[in-house]
């Protein structure tokens, strides 16, 4: 399969804890490349359309509360099958069930405050990366 593009996010616990390098390296190692990498800090509307799929979870609002009490890095990642790819090495949405050598066991506080999102189809990794980057922002 051709190299292809997700989108991640390097979350405000990790940027909080200066793990921004960290986080990335082991999307690197797993063989994803940074083609695209923006601190941002995201603003309150940016945050609820962002997670809009998720607005009548009962988590919801502590979920945008969370993306918004600091920094963020967003970043838009390119590799063979990089949706899958990605979910692999973030691991289990939980980390108490994330497997050994994923971002989220090694680096994970909580359900919540989990480090790292990942597009989860083909589809929403293209309606995510435009929520945050201009096409000449990438460069692959
Ligand atoms: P989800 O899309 O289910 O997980 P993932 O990030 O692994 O794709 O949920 C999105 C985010 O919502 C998740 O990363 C953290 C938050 N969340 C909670 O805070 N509590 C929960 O019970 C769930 C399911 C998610």
């Amino acid at each position: 399969m051709a190299a292809n593009r997700t989108f991640s996010i390097i979350k405000p616990d990790a940027t909080r804890r200066n793990l921004t390098g960290a986080v990335t390296k082991m999307l690197e190692d797993a063989g994803l490349r940074v083609v695209a990498s923006k601190r941002i800090q995201m603003t309150r509307k940016q945050a609820e359309g962002f997670y809009a799929v998720h607005k009548e979870r009962p988590f919801f609002d502590d979920l945008v509360a969370f993306m918004i009490s600091g920094p963020v890095v967003v970043q838009v990642l390119e590799g063979e099958d990089a949706v899958k790819r990605n979910r692999d090495i973030m691991g289990a949405t939980n980390p108490e069930n994330a497997a050994e050598g994923t971002i989220r066991k090694a680096h994970a506080e909580s359900i919540e405050a989990n480090s790292v999102h990942g597009s989860d189809s083909d589809e929403n990794a293209a309606t995510e990366i435009a929520f945050f980057f201009k096409p000449e922002e990438i460069v692959g």
